[in-house]
């Protein structure tokens, strides 16, 4: 697997990083600033251990979880037209790629794909979902990056070439950004798919999650069985098994809720009584009832998410939504 930390391959093409360097922190750097913040917070993108993964992909069978379902049955209506639009021997470049399931609806219909990159932060969940489609598309160029996909990071080019290169940004993972980090990323993802000597323009193919009633988006940010109550709690487990943390999970509970104004669900962590925690040899008070933040989630509209991509860069858009309009998938494309 191509380790982001190690030398770049002359083949490789970058993806510009998004977050400013001052934000290239560890995670021991992160939780402890984020702990001395007021309010607390914490990044999403640390949900995702190897038991956080495994958590994730929990969430995506809950009956409340309607986002992936939804997503897969667009894949599964309308891959054939989407690889048809996006064209022979391109290379398909996956960020947060988790197990890559949806994937393989597109890998079905691509004419001749020229290469698949899965990018993920969470590295041995990567590795076994990249093995997993280098067994199951056998002609397949399969290079794996472990990578945080915020800070930059080389992207290895195919043995064969590519006609174009192609992002395909599944899952919803661009609502976990704010409007400015999301704009940065699109932006970012424009610049890399642009034409050049070797290659024409290509595109960028985005799930979103769409704005709708409260009960249904609050039940599935906190569903009966509580498997998200577990996934938002592994953080606290995660810094006690990482950082020498001393959180004690019977005092702290999930909590979501939804941000009308800003169109986002909003995940905490309420801590249930006044308390000091100790992480990496550090104290951190916490007062009875003091929420810390966790994750947004932001819901968009056709709309919204079309003016995103817009002022990005992406001139041309298709969008598939289901039915009940629960879920959006769009093909955003440059000029040639
Ligand atoms: N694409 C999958 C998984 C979505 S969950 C799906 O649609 O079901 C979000 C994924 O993004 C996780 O696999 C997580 O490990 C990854 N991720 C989150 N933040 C990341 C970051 N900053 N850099 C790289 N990967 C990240
Ligand atoms: C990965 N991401 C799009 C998920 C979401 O729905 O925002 C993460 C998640 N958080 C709670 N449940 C799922």
């Amino acid at each position: 697997m191509l380790d982001s930390s190690k030398k770049t391959p002359s083949i490789a093409r970058a993806l510009h990083a998004i977050a400013p360097p001052s934000e290239d922190r560890s995670f021991a750097q992160d939780v402890v600033l984020g702990l001395s913040s007021t309010p607390k917070r914490l990044p999403c993108k640390y949900f995702y251990d190897a038991r956080g993964s495994a958590l994730f992909d929990q969430i995506t069978e809950l009956p409340e979880y309607y986002p992936t379902r939804t997503e897969v049955a667009l894949m599964r209506a309308h891959a054939a037209k989407m690889a048809a639009t996006i064209g022979a021997d391109a290379l398909l470049v996956e960020l947060g790629s988790g197990s890559s399931i949806k994937t393989r609806l597109l890998l079905d219909e691509l004419e001749r794909p020229a290469g698949y990159v899965p990018v993920d932060i969470s590295a041995a969940h990567l590795q076994q979902a990249a093995n997993s489609i280098a067994a199951d598309y056998p002609g397949l160029e399969v290079m794996p990056v472990a990578a945080d996909f915020t800070r930059g990071f080389e992207i290895p080019r195919p043995s064969t070439g590519a006609a174009r290169s192609v992002v395909y940004f599944p899952g919803s993972t661009i609502g976990n950004f704010t409007s400015d980090r999301a704009l940065k990323l699109l932006q970012a993802i424009a610049g890399f798919v642009g034409a050049n000597q070797d290659e024409r323009a290509g595109g960028l193919l985005l799930g979103f999650d769409l704005v709708k009633p409260t009960n249904v988006l609050l039940r599935a940010y906190d569903d009966a069985q509580g498997v998200t109550a577990a996934f938002n709690l592994n953080l606290l487990e995660r810094i006690n098994r990482e950082l020498n943390g001393n959180f004690e999970l019977a005092h702290f509970q999930h909590h979501a809720i939804w941000n009308a104004e800003l169109a986002r669900v909003e995940l905490y962590i309420r801590s249930t009584r006044a308390q000091v925690v100790h992480v990496a040899g550090h104290p951190f008070e916490f007062a009875a009832g003091e929420l810390m933040l966790t994750e947004y989630s932001h819901k968009y509209t056709r709309d919204s998410i079309q003016s995103l991509a817009r002022q990005a860069g992406f001139e041309r858009s298709t969008i598939w939504t289901d039915p009940e309009q629960l879920f959006g998938v769009g093909l955003f494309q440059l000029a040639d």
